[in-house]
């Protein structure tokens, strides 16, 4: 396991990944595809504009997470690391090109208040990346690589509890993305381990990259419902109603986010790789695989 020990020619530090574990990217050509419907978790706009607006923040924010991992990339030592490293770069460079073009699409169906969110997302970015030291924006990746795992693996063990009803197109564009990012889930945390980052670092960190994210998803999600005309007590009945069954999936997200506030927190912990290979049984062959 990592310890922060430099070698004096790279941190010995190594993954901590199960040895099966493969990182490929896959091309998914979102933009291609015609006829998407407007609200297309359901037909339900609460739901429909609370993932958009999370698309919304993915394209600087991935460009964040490879910035932050590269400022280490060549002194890791450990070749199934640096392997790993690769393949997390070539997946979250192909999520922002593919969420880009999902929300141009967006922007195109009439929501142009969504046009000066691009630039705002990516000036908080350079903020970060301007204040805050490589530890801490390593540890905010590790942080927000957390919360996508978690929400990646809650997708994959309950599709039919979170994207019933679902266009099927949007639906494979969410299914894709989890399963990438359970797949490189732990090359962040492994990277920040290796380093020898603090455990304090990746704790304020988490919190940090909650104040950014949470208000900025929110925001978009009200001027989505207002553009729409729908902002009522009566959609988040309707929420209320879709997720009444969903309880038990819910605590056991909340379970997962707070261990990463535990010393002993690893990624793998949560041993869900199985979700990966069940996907890839029935869709591997839909995507053009891009191999390094
Ligand atoms: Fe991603
Ligand atoms: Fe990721």
């Amino acid at each position: 396991m990592s310890n922060g020990h430099s070698s004096g020619i790279g941190y010995v530090g190594q993954s901590s990944a199960p040895d099966q574990l493969n990182i490929i990217p896959r091309q998914m050509n979102f933009k291609h595809v015609k006829g998407k419907p407007k609200h297309w978790h359901h037909g339900d706009p609460l739901m429909t504009h609370l993932l958009t607006s999370a698309s919304f923040f993915f394209p600087e924010g991935e460009r964040f997470f490879i910035r932050s991992v590269r400022h280490y990339q060549n002194e890791i030592t450990d070749p199934k690391l640096s392997k790993e490293i690769l393949g997390f770069i070539a997946q979250e460079g192909i999520h922002g090109n593919e969420h880009e073009e999902y929300n141009e699409d967006v922007i195109e169906q009439g929501y142009t208040f969504l046009k000066p969110w691009k630039r705002i997302i990516k000036g908080l970015f350079k903020v970060v990346d301007r204040v805050t030291s490589r530890e801490f924006q390593l540890g905010m990746t590790v942080s927000l690589e957390h919360v996508t795992a978690l929400l990646a693996g809650s997708l994959l063990k309950h599709p039919e509890a979170l994207l019933k009803g679902c266009d099927p197109k949007y639906r494979e564009i969410w299914l894709w993305h989890a399963v990438e990012e359970t797949e490189h889930k732990s090359v962040a945390f492994d990277t920040y381990e290796a380093i020898g980052g603090r455990f304090w670092i990746r704790s304020v960190s988490m919190v940090v990259s909650n104040l950014i994210f949470l208000p900025t998803v929110l925001i978009m999600l009200v001027q989505f419902l207002r553009r729409d005309g729908c902002l009522s007590q009566q959609l988040f009945r309707d929420a209320m109603e879709y997720h009444q069954d969903n309880g038990e999936v819910f605590i056991e997200m909340w379970t997962e986010y707070k261990s990463f506030f535990r010393k002993d927190f690893s990624p793998w912990n949560n041993l869900n790789q199985g979700l990966v290979d069940d996907w890839k049984d029935s869709n591997q062959t839909k995507y053009s695989m891009i191999e390094g």
